[in-house]
């Protein structure tokens, strides 16, 4: 079964509700955690592809955690080209997490422990999901 989709979407909404754009906190989190991630972005312009990748990554999440309709495969191809990027893949794996934690720091007090559970088991069905070749 899949990890609760209203429960993932309802953090989202939560998150977006208090922040209109979670882009900075997001990066600023990897950044901060995982210093050597910086490095992998080019030095400039990277921002628009920082952003794009978090929204591609959010849209994948969602769909992932609900209807699977298909961009939820975004995460297993792209398992693939990041190890081009340089990034490996405990690293990539780590970005899921720390969207996670980025929406429980804006949440607050509205992080139940219903959502906490839902992502829970939702980290551990993506990186089984991205464990198997695409
Ligand atoms: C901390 C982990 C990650 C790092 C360090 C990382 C790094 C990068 C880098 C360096 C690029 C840009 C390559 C270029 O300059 O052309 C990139 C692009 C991209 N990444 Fe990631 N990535 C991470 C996690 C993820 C995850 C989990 C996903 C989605 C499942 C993802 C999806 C994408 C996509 C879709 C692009 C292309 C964006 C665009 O150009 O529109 N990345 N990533």
């Amino acid at each position: 079964m899949n990890a609760s989709p209203n429960l993932i979407e309802q953090s989202f909404e939560i998150a977006a509700s208090r922040c209109a754009d979670i882009t900075p906190l997001v990066y600023q989190r990897l950044f901060d955690r995982h210093p050597e991630a910086k490095a992998m972005f080019r030095s400039q312009g990277s921002e628009p592809v920082m952003g794009s990748m978090l929204a591609l990554t959010i849209e994948a999440i969602l769909d992932f955690a609900g209807p699977r309709t298909g961009h939820f495969r975004l995460i297993a191809c792209e398992v693939a080209s990041h190890d081009g990027y340089g990034t490996p893949r405990d690293l990539f794996i780590a970005f899921f997490a720390v969207i996670r934690d980025t929406l429980r720091a804006l949440i607050a007090d509205e992080w139940s422990p219903e959502i906490a559970q839902a992502w829970d088991q939702l980290l551990v069905e993506i990186e089984a999901f991205a464990a198997v070749p695409a």
